[in-house]
């Protein structure tokens, strides 16, 4: 982790928690990680679409962050289920969640459908979380970086550098999420340094050490320390340790400490 980059940790909810459990949830988090979010720390919380207008009023005195977890990649119109960045945005996101590998390989998302809705969350002031990341067929058939990298070219092709150094970019292994397997702290460092090469070359030196680049994949209060301490780790992108108060308080305390320490 750098001194240069704000650390952030995202707690993605997906489809779990019922409405009585997703509002415990937030007001526990707002109330514990009130002196550090936002501070030494940006933290936010993806919660179910139906949930994010009241969790966003939750969490409102707080400073902890409102993300969705898809948006459509269209302004308006007839797109029966989807959500608009404006009505997204009308509920109080800030950020979106794009290209989850759970909505690329079960819902078919595409790099173009991403790169549309990385474009259309920029033009309205959403803040994307880029999600890349390869299966473990193509970890094992050394494509581990091609496929990264050719995600990574993608999601960034439709924004300006100034875009891109405040999205956020999340490294989230296949075969790390919701397995329980994670990516060891140095096969997760060389990723997230490949990927800030490659943007070094898209756009510059520094508009790559500025962006936040997430690790997400079984991410616990275990391997938070080994994870977060990577140079280019910059926070984390968490699924199911999001779900419970102390984990994810631990998980945002461990980085924010590591930072303090840089
Ligand atoms: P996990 O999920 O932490 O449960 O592996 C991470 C994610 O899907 O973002």
């Amino acid at each position: 982790m750098s001194i240069n980059r704000k650390p952030i940790v995202v707690g993605n909810w997906k489809m779990n928690l019922s409405l009585s459990e997703a509002t415990g949830l937030a007001y526990e988090l707002s109330e514990q990680l009130e002196d550090i979010a936002g501070v030494d720390i940006d933290v936010g919380i993806a919660p179910s679409t139906p949930f994010l207008s009241i969790i966003a009023a939750i969490c409102d005195e707080s400073a902890i962050g409102i993300s969705a977890q898809h948006m459509s990649a269209h302004l308006s119109g007839a797109h029966t289920g989807e959500s608009s960045v404006q009505q997204l945005l009308d509920v109080g996101c800030q950020y979106v969640i794009l290209g989850h590998s759970e909505r690329r390989h079960v819902y078919g998302e595409s790099d173009e459908q991403i790169a549309q809705c990385a474009r259309l969350a920029h033009d309205l002031g959403l803040i994307p979380i880029l999600c890349v990341g390869e299966t473990l067929q193509q970890r094992e058939a050394n494509q581990t970086l091609d496929v990264v990298l050719k995600q990574v070219s993608s999601a960034f092709s439709q924004l300006t550098a100034d875009e891109a150094s405040r999205s956020i970019c999340a490294y989230e292994p296949v075969w790390a999420i919701g397995t329980g397997h994670t990516a060891s702290p140095e096969q997760a460092q060389e990723v997230h340094a490949a990927i800030r090469k490659h943007l070094s070359e898209l756009y510059s030196v520094a508009i790559a050490d500025s962006v936040r680049l997430q690790y997400g994949g079984s991410v616990k209060p275990e391997n938070a320390e080994g994870l977060m301490s990577q140079p280019d780790i910059d926070g984390a992108l968490v699924g199911g340790a999001s779900l419970k108060v102390n984990s994810f308080n631990s998980i945002v305390q461990i980085t924010s400490k590591l930072i303090s320490q840089t």
